[in-house]
């Protein structure tokens, strides 16, 4: 058997990367391109999906394996981020509008006070928010005259990345999404899993311009560029392919990928559950005809890219990583705290209006306190989740499985159990992401028989046990939360 291989690309915010997995689930090779960032005004960001496209097929020969040596090719994508383009001629009417971007800030406020407003969340399982794509492409929509009826034409189509990028690799023969990006749009009804005729009417999206939704793990077709004749056999939003690739198969299981945000999501089975605590309800994956699996999930937009900003706008530290060395300098905060709603704040408060603060400063405060506060923000953060999925679930989190860029710093990981009070545990491949892409893809075309199969290759790599004392820990938490408060109030109404 010539097929030895199965490659997932994985379509990032900051990056793409094609990555080659043996039957073992290792990583056999990797190549990754960044791209551009785009922020014209203050709060929009912008990618150009023609750059990201190029980058694909500028990674694929660069893997070492020919395409008759994979067995199927599996995506996995930054969610939400909008793309338009023209059907004729494949070129995107305007730059991808990203899941960070704010632009939708009062266009999200009208449409949460039009009638009808209370049943979108409950049809499509996400509250009013910036972040995801309907808003989006509804704002695209009205940028430019005309677009709207070209639209209901199905001249110009919409995508998420997966979509997008589906199309290029199949030289516009398929038009296609998977539903776990599709629950990520505010268009599909949860239950149906198909486009929801009253979301439609009321975003006013013409469905002549949306992709067909099929399951996250079947054959939806055959390359014809980057690799050509071989089968595209996935496609997940990056989180629920991590959800995927730590195996977190049983309801009860949870994971949270530490990127430039982070994302925990807990496997709650084959019935959607609604929550009441600030947290979405999302498709986890469905494999194949078989019954889909839910999962909630909370999003927290700012984790790795606080660490950026601290890099890259404050300069104090020269590289990422240099931070845990930064932080180690100092023994606590020293009483600072910085809450990062650079982007609003997501789960569980879902307040767009919401700007960053920093609070506690005094004389005494050195760079280190800063980077630990730097670090503690995603810690903080991963509990106000983690606290809103125990009240939804009815159940406490008994242990989480990380991965990520951000899992590498130590200081970082320990506090995440000190603050949850549960082991955190890292498996052996950290390229959870990809490999999930790459597990449904192959599970499509039976590369791997089951599941089961998939959960052998599973093995821990680290492991954090908590050792803060619960005093400290409550009243630290404390206040972090009473920082919270003070991002609230900054925006004049
Ligand atoms: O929902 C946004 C998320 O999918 C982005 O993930 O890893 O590309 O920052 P990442």
């Amino acid at each position: 058997m010539t097929e030895r291989y199965v490659v997932a690309i994985d379509q990032g915010t900051t990056s793409t990367r094609c990555i080659v997995f043996d039957r073992r689930g290792q990583l056999v090779s990797v190549a990754q391109r960044e791209h551009q960032q785009y922020f014209p005004r203050p709060g929009w960001v912008e990618h150009d999906a023609t750059e990201i496209w190029r980058n694909v097929e500028r990674l694929a020969p660069r893997l070492g394996v020919t395409p008759d040596q994979i067995a199927a090719v599996g995506i996995t994508n930054q969610r939400e981020t909008t793309v338009l383009w023209d059907r004729r001629t494949g070129v995107p009417v305007s730059r991808a509008v990203v899941w960070q971007d704010t632009r939708t800030d009062s266009l999200v406020q009208k449409l949460a006070e039009k009638p009808g407003a209370e049943r979108v969340s409950e049809l499509c399982g996400l509250p009013f928010a910036t972040y995801f794509a309907a808003p989006k492409l509804r704002w695209l929509l009205d940028s430019r005259p005309g677009l709207w009826e070209r639209a209901e034409r199905g001249e110009v189509l919409f995508g998420t990345m997966e979509s997008w990028l589906i199309w290029n690799l199949t030289g516009g023969r398929l038009h296609v999404t998977d539903v776990t990006n599709a629950s990520r749009t505010m268009l599909m009804n949860l239950e149906t899993l198909q486009w929801d005729e009253e979301l439609l009417a009321f975003f006013d999206i013409p469905r002549a311009m949306l992709p067909e939704i099929h399951s996250s793990a079947e054959v939806y077709g055959t390359a014809v560029t980057a690799f050509p004749g071989v089968r595209i056999g996935a496609a997940l939003g990056d989180q629920q392919a991590a959800l995927f690739g730590q195996t977190c198969f049983h309801p009860g299981e949870a994971k949270c990928t530490y990127g430039t945000g982070s994302f925990l999501l807990l496997n709650t089975g084959t019935e959607p559950v609604r929550s009441t605590h600030g947290l979405l309800t999302t498709v986890g994956y469905k494999i194949g005809s078989d019954r889909p699996v839910y999962a909630l999930e909370g999003s927290i937009a700012i984790t790795g890219s606080l660490v950026q900003w601290f890099r890259d706008q404050l300069g104090l530290i020269g590289t990422a990583p240099e931070i845990e060395t930064l932080a180690r300098t100092v023994d606590d905060n020293g009483g600072c705290y910085i809450v990062p709603a650079f982007s609003g704040l997501f789960a569980p408060h879902w307040r767009s209006e919401a700007r960053g603060v920093i609070v506690g400063l005094t004389s005494y405060i050195t760079k280190g306190h800063l980077a630990r506060a730097v670090l503690e923000a995603t810690g903080w953060q991963t509990r106000e989740v983690v606290d809103a999925m125990n009240a939804d679930s009815g159940l406490a989190l008994t242990t989480l499985k990380v991965d990520g860029g951000m899992t590498a710093d130590n200081l970082l990981m320990q506090f995440i159990s000190d603050v949850l009070d549960v082991p955190v545990v890292r498996p052996m491949v950290a390229e959870t992401v990809s490999l999930g892409a790459a597990y449904a893809a192959g599970l499509a075309v039976g590369y791997w028989p089951d599941l089961e199969g998939l959960r052998q290759n599973w093995h821990r790599a680290a492991q954090w046990l908590p050792a803060m004392d619960a005093g400290v820990r409550a009243e630290e938490y404390d206040n972090w939360q009473r920082a919270v408060e003070l991002t609230f109030g900054w925006i004049k109404p």
